[in-house]
């Protein structure tokens, strides 16, 4: 199969390159797909770009979200079939013309391969860090970095529960933070300041959805750091902050999000779109790190 591979870590466009490869298969518990959109998430150029520790090695594809329809379904899993359109996470690389998920949700008829192939991380970190929380309809969360892949969803998921919602951008994504429901600030220095000025009456929790320092702001506003939860932040454990990085209960979650989709309570608007030779295009971009909603791959 076709597939964007690298051999060793580094700068994504220097050792990224589309090369033929062995087709991967569904094991036990997996499916595979024929993948028509991948999503790209800033986890992927950290690994590539040797961040997240670990060299390649043995060629690797990159990529965690996809989008596609099942060919193959691995021993023991039930409630899919082949031809079902999914999504979700690959464990072999989603960069590629097939990719072994092991864990999905059916694609809602009503949503493109494109929006699909970029929603299974964010769908899931999202319903993950206000599960963490465990806010009540009504109260007032605050969510950092709301204009991006994982903010966005977190926004709409905590709207669909009732919750107020204040949602950090930068300049230029106010209204768009704004059209998904929330009340938008810009995020950086005097957060705390300018929360305080929309929610006088205080605030309930808070998500750190960016990882540029917001948690000391967070922690002052709701009082307490154990109702606050980072992604991105992993020193902030030292205040006593929640930093999330996954666990079980995936497919669960992003089936959630994937309702929402259906019912057209939540939008996620794709930035672009590359085909897989442009794939080291597509991480810089996501590197600079103000990409609003979604960048996709076409494998
Ligand atoms: N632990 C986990 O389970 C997990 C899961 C998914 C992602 N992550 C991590 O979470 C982070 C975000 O992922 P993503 O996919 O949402 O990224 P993304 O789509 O690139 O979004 C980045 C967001 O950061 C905002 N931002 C930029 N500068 C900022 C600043 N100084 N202060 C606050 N916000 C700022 C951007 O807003 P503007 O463009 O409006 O400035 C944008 O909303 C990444 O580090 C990723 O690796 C962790």
């Amino acid at each position: 199969m076709r597939a964007a591979v690298y051999t060793e870590t580094g700068e994504p466009s220097d050792v990224l390159s589309v090369s033929e490869i062995e087709e991967p298969h569904a094991g036990p518990g997996q499916v595979r797909v024929a993948v028509r959109a991948a999503g790209v998430n800033p986890v992927d150029w950290k690994i590539v770009g040797g961040m997240m520790g670990g060299s390649a090695g043995e060629p690797k594809v990159p990529g965690i979200d996809a989008a596609g329809v099942v060919d193959e379904v691995g021993e023991g899993v039930t409630g899919v079939r082949v031809g079902d359109a999914v999504f979700g996470q690959a464990a072999t690389g989603s960069a590629a013309q097939y990719a072994v998920l092991s864990a999905w949700a059916q694609k809602p008829d009503a949503a493109s391969f494109e929006v699909a192939g970029g929603l299974g991380v964010a769908a899931e970190t999202a319903v993950r860090v206000l599960d963490l929380l465990g806010l009540q309809p009504g109260q007032t969360v605050v969510v950092d970095g709301a204009s991006g892949g994982v903010g966005g969803v977190t926004v709409q998921v905590a709207i669909s529960r009732g919750l107020r919602v204040i949602g950090t951008a930068g300049e230029a994504n106010q209204d768009f933070v704004r059209s998904l429901g929330a009340l938008p600030t810009e995020h950086g220095p005097g957060l705390a300041d300018r929360v305080r000025a929309l929610a006088p009456e205080g605030v309930d929790g808070g998500v750190d959805t960016a990882g540029r320092g917001s948690v000391r702001d967070l922690v002052e506003l709701t009082g307490d750091p154990a109702k606050v939860v980072t992604i991105a932040d992993f020193g902030a454990r030292e205040l006593g902050v929640q930093v999330s990085t996954g666990g079980a209960g995936q497919a669960a979650r992003m089936e959630q999000v994937a309702d929402l989709l259906a019912a057209g309570r939540l939008e996620l608007p794709i930035a672009g779109t590359f085909p897989l030779e442009r794939i080291g295009e597509a991480y810089a971009e996501s590197r600079a790190g103000h990409v609003r909603g979604k960048l996709v791959l076409l494998p």
